[in-house]
């Protein structure tokens, strides 16, 4: 008789600058506060963390734009990320954290650029929506997405906080993942 290997399944990285709230994100969706460490210093997360979700795998990148961070590393974090978009096979997907408050960086437009060429599925988190009022979080939710050109169902209004957002990114990755397997 045959071995029955479990058939690969496909994983979706988190991406965004240092300290926009990958870890803290990473533990709303899978429902575990302590598991991804989170910090208010940035440059918490160093190394590609895996962590298994009922169907997918979600990764946990570290972040970009860190100001601290040397040359070299800088060096080595673009080549971790775009050979994790670039060459993964089983990357199915990227979830995209911006925070909601502030107008893509530099550094974000460079993420866009990588993003677009991988070819990848993306979905835009905005994250920390708990630190705006109601309607500027509406309001800074079509600037952002206008900003980047996404179409609104590419954005999603989250909070790691109060859990806005996390049931329907969770969803929206579940159909992405589905969808391009
Ligand atoms: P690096 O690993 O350094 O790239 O950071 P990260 O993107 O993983 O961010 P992390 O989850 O560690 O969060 C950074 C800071 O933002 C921490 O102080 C978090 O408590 C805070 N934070 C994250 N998500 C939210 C949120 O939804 N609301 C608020 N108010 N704060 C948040
Ligand atoms: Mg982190």
């Amino acid at each position: 008789p045959l071995v029955h290997l479990n058939p690969v399944l496909p994983e979706v990285a988190l991406v965004g600058r240092s300290n926009v709230g990958k870890s803290s994100l990473l533990n709303a969706l899978v429902g575990q506060p302590g598991l991804a460490r989170v910090s208010g210093t940035p440059g918490k997360t160093t190394l590609l963390n895996a962590y298994r979700l009922p169907g997918f795998y979600l990764i946990d990148l570290p972040g970009y734009g860190f100001a601290r961070a040397g040359k070299s590393a800088r060096a080595s974090y673009r080549s971790l990320v775009t050979r994790c978009l670039g060459e993964r096979p089983t990357l199915g997907g990227v979830v995209w954290l911006l925070d909601i408050r502030h107008d893509p960086s530099d550094d974000d437009l460079d993420m866009q650029q990588l993003l677009i060429r991988s070819g990848r599925p993306v979905l835009a988190a905005l994250t920390k929506a708990d630190k705006l009022g109601r309607t500027a979080v509406a309001a800074r939710a079509r600037q952002v997405a206008d900003a980047l050109g996404l179409p609104q169902d590419q954005v999603q209004v989250t909070s790691s906080r109060t859990g806005l957002g996390i049931g329907d990114l969770a969803a929206s990755i579940v159909a992405a993942v589905e969808e391009n397997r």
